[in-house]
């Protein structure tokens, strides 16, 4: 039957999924998936788990919706509890919870609370939300705006405010040509002397992603960079926004990926895990300071969507948590990231495989033209395409990526299972890409 969605790409077949269980994925032509990539690191808790539709069902039955200027609802004020009692303890005491259907939405949000939080202090000069090269925090364009990823920039240049960006932390491919800890951390410096410079009191707040996901293929900062960026936001008095839509609710082994540099952001913008798929729902934490300039200012955040806090996204959050807690599942990703690191280890000898990163269930595989020189295919060739494509056709998904030598070129795949993925399919996913290897390469 021909297709009446407007789809990503128009030449591109896509096979239609039909049931998830576990972490495996069902195709209505009786195929199955292993979710080696979790759906772009949304799903958590694996698929198929009936306890979440349960919950929203008695949700629908109870209450479907009521508009939040006019209403909270038991069941989101207990998720922004749960919520802020998992936060970075500094956020805790005083912090509240800003819920949305996205992390799109959640960086729109935290670049409005920046801009405002400044109105509210009595400086309307502020306004600028500073990020870095390479990354990315959503596709709505405030969000486009903060990201500094070339490809994904390019077509809507036009339409983007340009507020300024800093060198992106890829020690793997420096873009300051330096090597830690030589470098004294050049690229958090950059900020530094970014705020230090002429015109540069305009700046509200500082956006990063503390593992970058997607764009550089889970590229950990060395130690002392999340502090040091944490240091300089709070000399020059702007708020540290912490992009965790997709390291946040226990990715990286941490309930939030900054508590692996034991740093408390302003922000904390949460989205894929929260819900675990079950629901469209993103969030944003905000921290003590900014709810304080709110409350005792104007009293009135200057922003809103119809679908915020849906009583039936909140439904599937809280059921969510449930489990992540009930089964362990947050201390589950550590053992599970020894397992699949360690899967991974054969393929990290393939000429072509420049490097293999990442922390807790986040990794990222780079593809290389010349192991030696780590020279980064075409981009024409599509290699990390054309690897997702055979690790497919062997049963195990995963997602590429171009981009992470200069947002042009580079190819990756990332690989962010659920949390209850076993030592048996961590094993399948390297087998399958060590063949994907080789039917891509011929070797
Ligand atoms: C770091 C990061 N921020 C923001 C977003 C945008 O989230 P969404 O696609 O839910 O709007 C993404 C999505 O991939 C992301 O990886």
């Amino acid at each position: 039957m021909p297709s009446h969605l407007f789809p990503r790409n128009f030449r591109k077949d896509y096979p239609q999924a039909v049931r998830g269980e576990g972490c495996w994925i069902f195709t209505e032509d009786g195929k199955r998936y292993l979710d080696a990539f979790g759906q772009a690191a949304v799903v958590s808790i694996g698929h198929g788990v009936a306890s979440i539709g349960h919950a929203m069902a008695r949700q629908a039955e109870q209450l479907s919706f009521a508009h939040t200027s006019q209403f909270s609802t038991p069941v989101a004020e207990k998720l922004a509890q749960r919520l802020l009692a998992l936060a970075p303890a500094g956020m805790r005491n005083g912090g509240r919870v800003y819920f949305t259907s996205g992390g799109s939405e959640a960086t729109e949000t935290a670049i409005k609370l920046a801009r405002q939080f400044h109105l509210e202090r009595g400086q309307p000069e502020r306004y600028r939300v500073v990020s870095r090269r390479q990354s990315y925090h959503g596709s709505t364009l405030g969000a486009m705006a903060v990201s500094g990823n070339v490809a994904r920039r390019a077509p809507y240049q036009p339409l983007l405010s340009e507020w300024g960006h800093i060198a992106s932390c890829f020690c793997a491919r420096c873009e300051l040509h330096l090597k830690f800890p030589d470098c004294m951390l050049a690229c958090a410096n950059e900020l530094d002397l970014l705020l230090s410079s002429a015109n540069w009191n305009s700046v509200a707040a500082f956006i990063f992603e503390p593992v970058v996901g997607a764009t550089l293929g889970a590229a950990v900062p060395p130690e002392g960079y999340v502090q040091r960026l944490a240091e300089i936001c709070r000399e020059h008095d702007i708020l540290l926004i912490a992009d965790e839509v997709m390291t946040g609710l226990g990715r990286t082994g941490k309930k939030f990926a900054v508590e692996n540099w034991n740093v408390t952001p302003d922000i904390i913008t949460v989205g894929k895990g929260i819900a675990s798929g079950y629901a469209a729902l993103g969030a944003v934490i905000v921290g003590p300071r900014v709810v304080e300039a709110f409350a005792k200012g104007s009293g009135a955040f200057q922003h809103g969507f119809t679908y915020q806090a849906h009583p039936l996204s909140m439904a599937a959050g809280n059921a969510v948590l449930d489990v992540l807690e009930e089964r362990n599942l947050f201390g589950r990703v550590p053992e599970a990231s020894r397992d699949l690191f360690a899967a991974l280890e054969p393929v990290k000898s393939h000429p072509h495989v420049g490097d293999v990163r990442g922390l807790g269930l986040l990794a990222g595989v780079e593809f290389v033209k010349d192991k030696a020189s780590g020279m980064p295919f075409a981009r024409e060739e599509s290699i990390c395409e054309k690897i997702r494509a055979a690790a497919m056709l062997n049963g195990v998904l995963t997602y590429p990526t171009q981009g992470c030598v200069d947002g042009l070129q580079g190819d990756h795949i990332l690989l962010a299972p659920p949390f209850t993925i076993s030592h048996d399919e961590c094993q399948t996913i390297g087998h399958a890409l060590a063949s994907a290897l080789k039917s891509v390469f011929g070797s």
